[in-house]
């Protein structure tokens, strides 16, 4: 019986990562919090896809200037995964950066982001994490620097440089730029790559999507902002929704590294009308000038391990 059902649940999941773009507002939970996972970017993290590791049962290597993180396995195996979890624990997780048992999460794991999520989408991401298999992958350990393995450290650090927050839509603004700006600013986290940080990690805000030399990996990441020297203000709507949906630039060059994940298991996964919005509201932002690729074609960088 538990392997009919078992069966049944990996026929739906497999459905629901193949199924072509759906319209966020329509279908049941589980489809609905198979959409957000994609807008969220969790498939990429929570799944070793390099060694291919079955969906969100534990990330391969991240590596940071603090030690290299894996992202846990979240089905619902009851040991290895999230299977003892409620809702609500999830939501404390997301939106608060808090464990169960009261421990406070790396802000590798996006909450900085993701404490602007809404509550329904909160529902349906759970919907959809407990209707996958369970898989019995043990966790692997966080591999960190002195002082950064205690995690009582992230306590501090959440004082320092989180505010949980939640989505406030801008009246004064469209239905299209409100959803552009909870897809860039809550659950497509571009900012936790595309804005600079300070150096003990924390987001510097006055800099949002204004691009960094020191991005994951040691690589940099390019300013998204509409300034049309340094950031992308000669780009059109539709070559930013269409970098999204195919992973091409104006020019026709692809796009490399982590952007080239965020492409193949997020946003090529997205409405048009979700991609044009994310465009929408990129466009309104204010140009910020950081020249962050003088050559602009460096993807030689390779700045070591620093940000
Ligand atoms: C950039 C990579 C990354 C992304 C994107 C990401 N996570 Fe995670 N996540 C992590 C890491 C790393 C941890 C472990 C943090 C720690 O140990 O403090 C984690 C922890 C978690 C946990 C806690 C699991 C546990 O056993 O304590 C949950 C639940 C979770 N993530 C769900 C999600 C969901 C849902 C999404 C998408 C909305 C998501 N994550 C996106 C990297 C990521
Ligand atoms: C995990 C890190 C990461 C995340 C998350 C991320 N990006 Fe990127 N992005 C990059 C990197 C790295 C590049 C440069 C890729 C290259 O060198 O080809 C890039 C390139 C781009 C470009 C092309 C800019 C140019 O000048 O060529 C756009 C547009 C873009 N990202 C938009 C977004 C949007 C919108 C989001 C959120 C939905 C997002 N990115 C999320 C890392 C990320």
């Amino acid at each position: 019986m538990a392997r009919v059902r078992n069966l049944a649940r990996a026929l739906a999941l497999s459905a629901a990562l193949t199924a072509g773009p759906l319209a966020a507002q329509e279908g049941d939970p589980v489809a609905r919090g198979g959409y957000l996972v994609r807008a969220g970017g969790c498939l990429a993290c929570h799944s070793d896809l390099e060694s291919d590791g079955p969906p969100f049962a534990g990330g391969g290597p991240i590596e940071t200037p603090f030690g290299i993180f894996h992202a846990p396995n979240i089905t619902p195996d009851p040991i290895h995964g999230i299977g003892g979890w409620s809702e609500g624990d999830l939501a404390a997780a997301l939106t608060q950066g808090t464990a169960p048992d009261g421990g406070h999460y790396y802000p590798v794991f996006p909450y900085t982001t993701y404490t602007r999520i809404t509550d329904p989408d909160i529902a349906d991401l759970w919907a959809y994490l407990q209707s996958l298999p369970s898989v019995a992958r043990p966790r692997r350990a966080h591999v960190l620097k002195f002082p950064f393995s205690i995690r009582s450290i992230n306590l501090a650090w959440k004082v320092m440089f989180f505010e949980p927050q939640r989505f406030a839509p801008d009246p004064e603004r469209t239905a299209q730029w409100n959803r552009g700006a909870y897809l860039v600013e809550a659950l497509g986290h571009c900012g936790e790559c595309h804005t600079p940080r300070n150096p003990l990690g924390g987001l510097s805000r006055d800099m949002a999507q204004a691009g960094t030399r020191f991005g994951p990996d040691g690589k940099s990441v390019p300013n998204i902002t509409p300034d049309s020297e340094t950031g992308i203000g000669d780009w059109s709507l539709g070559d930013i929704a269409w970098l999204l949906k195919t992973g091409f630039t104006p020019e026709g060059d692809d796009v490399q590294g982590r952007m080239s994940e965020v492409v193949e298991h997020g946003t090529s996964h997205l409405t048009g009308e979700d991609r044009t919005a994310i465009a929408v509201y990129l466009k309104s932002l204010s140009p910020i000038y950081n020249p962050v690729r003088p050559n602009d074609d460096d993807d030689s960088d390779t700045g070591g391990d620093d940000w």
